[in-house]
């Protein structure tokens, strides 16, 4: 039996900074949702656990032990053949190690009909809890606090990278304020995507700031995104370099992404619809 996930990439709508723990992580408010683009994770039982990483972003990724895939599958007593497809940028603020990490849980549990996680999934990484989720959530703690939204209208994007990894932890150091307002208590019932957007702008990603600082050519990212025609907001997603801009509307959100594509081949560039 062979098995197929979707790793969807997460979006960080919103992304506070209220705290930092005594072990050094950081405290976080953050809108989450997934996009409809996403990476591939492919699982074979066999003989012995095995990775092979291919796809357009397939450059630079492990493909041992130290993948988070290979340590999602390593958590079960079944040994699998493993095939990841990459089309999401790495270290690019989309979670895509910890998503392509939940998607080999699911996998897992497809193959094993197992439906009780195993232990240590959560230490896998700080977003592995919300992209287990799949759904728009509210992501508090340092990730291990996760609750669904109801009722979010679907949003239409542009994500763009300039093609510069980033560092998570060398973001959060750069960061000079720890301690941020949290987002309102209540997060509204939107009546559509005008509203959604109009509430989601006025919220922060605390973590921009410094990314920008280390990476200036992310200012460029959200100047051209700001400029796209429609484009009713741009910020960062997680700790960068990816940034998104947002839309009410799927076929402005497809113009606008050829265009941008035209005008930077060199960046990565998609359309995507969150959910
Ligand atoms: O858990 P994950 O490997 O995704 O996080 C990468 C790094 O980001 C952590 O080692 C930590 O330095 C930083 N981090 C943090 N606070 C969080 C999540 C991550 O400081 N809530």
């Amino acid at each position: 039996m062979m098995t197929k996930t979707f790793a969807a990439a997460k979006i960080n709508l919103t992304l506070h900074v209220t705290g930092q723990r005594p072990d050094g992580y950081h405290l976080l408010d953050s809108l989450v949702m997934f996009a409809d683009v996403g990476d591939r994770v492919r699982l074979e039982p066999a003989d012995a656990i095995s990775l092979e990483v291919k796809g357009p972003m397939a450059a630079g990724v492990p493909a041992d032990a130290s993948n988070l895939v290979w340590k999602a599958a390593a958590l079960y007593d079944l040994p699998v053949a493993i095939t990841l497809e990459k089309h999401l940028p790495t270290a690019g603020g989309l979670g895509g190690g910890s998503s392509d990490a939940a998607a080999t849980l699911f996998a897992m549990v497809d193959l094993t009909g197992n439906t009780t996680m195993p232990e240590g999934t959560t230490g896998l990484g700080a977003d592995v809890r919300v992209c287990l989720a799949r759904q728009a959530a509210r992501m508090r703690g340092i990730g291990e606090d996760v609750q669904p939204v109801e009722g979010v209208p679907e949003l239409h994007a542009v994500l763009a990278n300039p093609g510069v990894a980033m560092s998570t932890p060398e973001v959060f150091a750069a960061l000079d304020e720890k301690q941020n307002d949290p987002m309102p208590k209540r997060i509204p019932r939107w009546r559509g995507a005008w509203s959604a957007i109009d509430w989601i702008s006025k919220q922060r990603n605390d973590l921009q700031a410094p990314a920008l600082k280390l990476a200036p050519v992310i200012g460029d990212v959200l100047a051209a995104l700001s400029a796209l025609p429609g484009a009713r907001m741009a910020r960062m997603s997680g700790s960068g370099a990816t940034c998104f801009a947002l839309f009410e509307d799927r076929g402005e959100a497809d113009a606008a992404a050829d265009d941008l594509a035209d005008a930077h081949p060199d960046w990565w560039v998609t359309a995507a619809t969150l959910r």
